[in-house]
């Protein structure tokens, strides 16, 4: 697929507190972001030129700068009112928004200590994550030989551009593989998640999904498990061995970009795309239509 580079675009980026023309948001080579994994980011998607959830995610930028020893010097409400901006003067109607941010230059060394704080937020037309016969019919997951790390290893509750190695690392092998995407288990050996999305397991009708504990417990992700108490669905959330997944009779992924993302297979078990994956997937779709 050949799209434009994101560094030679039109269009505007708001950088630090104002708006920057897209090709002028740059950062130095010597930011302690881009050495020590400083960074942190939001994925927002932008429905008839609405960012959905977005107040929710301003939040979890903060929350995720803070999981990493530092502070965003916007507030919240600031970081809303910037993505409203950047969409309205990108012209957005169905869009991609990613707020991102980073340790800068003040010092080059392990220490974090007086780094200035830098926020970019940027927004584009939005570019499906997979086919749209993948996206009815389902994805197909290879499981991962990389693991979701220990919270005591890693700062796994933040959305960290550090962490994303490993997604990274698992999505290139599946798709060498030939598959759609990584199924990665947790550093117990238990199910976790996707690459950039959360994992559930329909088991005898009701909804199975794993505990937030190594991964990040994303905002569709808590959409979908309210949507399915509001159709009656029961949810449990628990630790999956990965062996459950003989049980169950269908697997879909929920993520700001997959929205609820049916799955075909998993390795070589395949899957139907059912009636509660279908359900769940139409009441999503009103949700971030209403
Ligand atoms: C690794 C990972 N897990 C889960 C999710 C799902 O999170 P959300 O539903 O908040 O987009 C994402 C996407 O942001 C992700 O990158």
């Amino acid at each position: 697929m050949t799209s434009l580079p994101f560094d030679d675009r039109d269009g505007v980026i708001w950088l630090d507190g104002a708006l920057v023309p897209w090709r002028e948001a740059r950062l130095h080579v010597l930011s302690h972001g881009l050495h020590y994994g400083g960074g942190v980011f939001e994925g927002e998607r932008v429905y008839a030129g609405q960012p959905f959830k977005l107040t929710e995610h301003s939040r979890r930028l903060h929350a995720s700068a803070l999981e990493l020893g530092f502070r965003i010097p916007f507030g919240v409400a600031e970081l809303d009112q910037a993505t409203r901006e950047v969409v309205r003067r990108q012209g957005i109607t169905d869009g991609y928004v990613r707020p991102v941010a980073w340790r800068g230059s003040e010092q080059i060394s392990v220490s974090g200590a007086g780094t200035s704080v830098h926020v970019a937020i940027a927004a584009w037309e939005w570019p499906h994550v997979f086919t749209a016969e993948a996206q009815t019919r389902g994805i197909r997951l290879g499981t991962s030989r990389w693991r979701r790390p220990a919270p005591d290893t890693a700062p796994v509750r933040a959305k960290a551009a550090s962490l994303y190695n490993i997604c990274t690392l698992a999505r290139d092998a599946a798709e060498a593989d030939g598959y759609d995407d990584a199924l990665l288990l947790d550093f117990r050996g238990q199910l976790a998640e996707a690459t950039g999305a959360n994992l559930f397991l329909v088991i005898d009708g009701e909804l199975h999904t794993p505990i937030a504990d190594t991964f990040l417990d994303g905002i569709t992700r808590q959409s979908v498990i309210a949507l399915a108490h509001e159709l009656g669905i029961a949810v449990h959330e628990r630790h999956l061995a990965p062996e459950e997944l003989a049980r169950a009779e269908e697997v879909f992924l929920t993520g700001t970009a997959y929205e609820v993302q049916p799955v075909r297979a998993v390795d070589d078990r395949e899957y139907q795309v059912g009636k509660v994956t279908r359900a769940l997937s139409e009441a999503y779709l009103r949700l971030v239509h209403a």
